[in-house]
């Protein structure tokens, strides 16, 4: 019998791409979005991915009534949790919002599944909880101190699935912490669509590219890095996904708390990630440089052996692959999706 997956957030950019390899790795997801950051028009570009239009409940986790619904009405063996906000200056001028969105969206999808008995969770957290150690390889044993209110949600609710581990140890939790996702499918039919201006580096470089946007802005040129800009351990999205599969696996062999960076291992600079989608793209991407921005690290990766060793998953997909897929998913979808 298929496994019932419930992805909140999945109309998401992560998770839209993850319902696709659900559906296709034969699970069947059930999307709980309130379109805070998305659109319905996803339904219909994964439904031409899969041939599978996957059921959508519209809510917010925040709504302990409409959640209470949704596990009346459906059996869930597992939940994986994209729900929530992302943005770090938005953190800082609205911490309540985020605190409200993330951490207390959380805790009342937990109690829902305690109080319908599905126990088995896969959290998105992000390389933002460990702040800047002073180095910049990141293990999992990397001390966690988040510097802004995104990171300090993400880290809040890490403290809470912990607790509640040691509480209640028949609980499979998987805490996955994410480096910098980027990249569509391949099929160029879903991928990232921020809105507004993003504050992101891949998708503002793929809106210049696509001339959406004038120019890049580089935040500084004077970092101790190979070439003075800042470096990331960029992820395809599509990866990324595939390391929730393998860990939604292991978690179905018993009650754990499993806690993974997924990330490539590598790191790119901003230069040099301009001038692999310039080779991906043939266009030009017009930059200049400006003086950093407050709160970035110079560099950090990922050391990726722990997910090796404990998912048995590795990221496959190199830097050109990710600037290839992006514009594809861009050039085609050059206002991102229909309204
Ligand atoms: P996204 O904004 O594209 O997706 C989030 C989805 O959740 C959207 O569809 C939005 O409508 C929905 N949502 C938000 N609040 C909700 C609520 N209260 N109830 C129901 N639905 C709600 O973001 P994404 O990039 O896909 O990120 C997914 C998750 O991964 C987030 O938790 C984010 O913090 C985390 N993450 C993302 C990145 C990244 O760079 N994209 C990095 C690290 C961690
Ligand atoms: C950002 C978030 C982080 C989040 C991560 C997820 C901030 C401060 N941090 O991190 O919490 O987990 O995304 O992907 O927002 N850059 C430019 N010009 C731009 C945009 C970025 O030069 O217009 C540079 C940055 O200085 C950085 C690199 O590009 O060196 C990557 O930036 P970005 O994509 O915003 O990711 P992070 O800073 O790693």
């Amino acid at each position: 019998m298929s496994q019932n997956i419930l992805v909140t957030g999945g109309t998401g950019y992560i998770g839209s791409h993850m319902v696709v390899r659900l559906i296709e790795s034969g699970y069947t997801p059930i999307i709980f979005d309130n379109f805070s950051n998305s659109k319905p028009a996803v339904l219909d570009r994964i439904e031409q991915i899969t041939g599978v239009r996957p059921l959508l409940v519209k809510g917010d986790i925040r709504n302990e009534q409409e959640l209470e619904n949704l596990f009346r009405n459906h059996q869930i063996d597992a939940v994986i949790n994209f729900a929530g906000k992302k943005a770090v200056g938005e953190s800082e001028t609205d911490p309540l919002l985020y605190f409200s969105y993330n951490v207390e969206g959380t805790i009342v999808l937990l109690r829902v599944m305690k109080k319908f008995n599905v126990k088995k969770f896969v959290f998105s957290s992000s390389a933002t909880v460990y702040g800047d150690p002073g180095y910049d390889e990141f293990n999992e044993e990397t001390p966690l101190a988040p510097i802004n209110n995104y990171g300090l949600s993400k880290w809040m609710i890490e403290e809470v699935l912990r607790k509640l581990y040691k509480a209640e140890p028949d609980w499979s939790i998987a805490i996955l912490r994410y480096f910098n996702p980027v990249g569509a499918h391949e099929s160029g039919l879903i991928g990232e669509d921020p809105n507004g201006i993003p504050n992101n580096l891949m998708p503002f470089i793929s809106q210049v590219a696509v001339g959406k946007r004038a120019h890049l802005n580089v935040f500084g040129n004077d970092y101790p890095t190979r070439d003075g800009t800042g470096c990331r351990d960029y992820i395809h999205v599509m990866d990324l996904v595939e390391g929730h599969l393998n860990a939604l696996d292991v978690l179905s062999k018993g009650p754990q708390l499993l806690t993974v960076n997924l990330g490539t291992g590598g790191s790119t600079s901003v230069l040099e990630l301009i001038k692999a989608f310039e080779k991906a793209s043939g266009k030009k991407v017009p930059y200049q440089i400006c003086p950093r921005r407050a709160g970035d690290k110079a560099a950090y990766w990922t050391n990726p052996s722990l997910a090796k060793t404990l998912l048995g998953w590795t990221a496959k997909r190199d830097i050109e692959t990710m600037c290839k897929d992006t514009w594809n998913w861009q050039s085609k979808n050059p206002q991102g999706y229909p309204d």
